[in-house]
């Protein structure tokens, strides 16, 4: 089994296990945290959020690389998750973040130690991601950890903008 732990200023991000499933479908379940999010913006339901946790657990061992459980250190909570999935051969940086944890900068932080992972600890040669076009926060988020604006895609069916950045563009 792959497993793997990191650590940001102020979060732990850990393996998901199936313990999660409470306080996962509880963020899953909110409408505006799933606003831009899957085929129609609405909340998962419990049955899909342990699905969604076993193809987490399986594609670390698929893949050696996946998404992170983001835990609070302070109140050691589970508090959303992050990290890549593959998407045609590249790795997608992807994040989700409890509602009440927004505005204070932890998605960037987050997503800087997951970009750092992928060129250090893993070969990425390049990390891709994707968002509605609306997902003003996303973006910002993409930009602020200095992923560049490719164009608008289509993925799965939906429009979305996609941003990227390469190895050597990562400082
Ligand atoms: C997207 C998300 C992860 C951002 O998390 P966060 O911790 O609030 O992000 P940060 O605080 O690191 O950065 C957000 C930036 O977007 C800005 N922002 C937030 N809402 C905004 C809006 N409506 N319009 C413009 N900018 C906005 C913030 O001001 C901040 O920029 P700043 O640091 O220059 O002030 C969080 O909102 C979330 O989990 N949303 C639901 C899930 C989701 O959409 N995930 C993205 C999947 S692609």
């Amino acid at each position: 089994m792959n497993e793997s732990t990191l650590q940001t200023r102020r979060t732990i991000l850990r393996m998901f296990t199936p313990g999660d499933l409470d306080a996962l479908a509880a963020i899953f379940g909110n409408a505006n945290v799933m606003k831009y999010l899957g085929l129609d913006c609405q909340p998962i339901a419990r049955e899909e959020t342990e699905i969604a946790i076993f193809s987490m657990i399986q594609h670390w061992n698929d893949r050696n690389f996946g998404r992170w459980a983001v835990v609070c250190k302070k109140n050691k909570k589970l508090i959303g998750c992050a990290g890549f999935r593959s998407y045609e051969n590249a790795a997608e940086l992807f994040y989700i973040l409890d509602e009440p944890f927004w505005g204070k900068g932890l998605a960037t932080e987050i997503a800087e130690k997951c970009l750092r992972f992928g060129f250090e600890d893993r070969d990425f040669k390049q990390i891709i991601a994707f968002t509605r076009p609306a997902n003003a926060a996303s973006r910002k988020v993409m930009e602020k950890i200095g992923m560049s604006f490719e164009g608008e895609v289509m993925v799965f069916g939906i429009q979305a903008v996609q941003y990227v950045i390469n190895r050597e563009d990562f400082a």
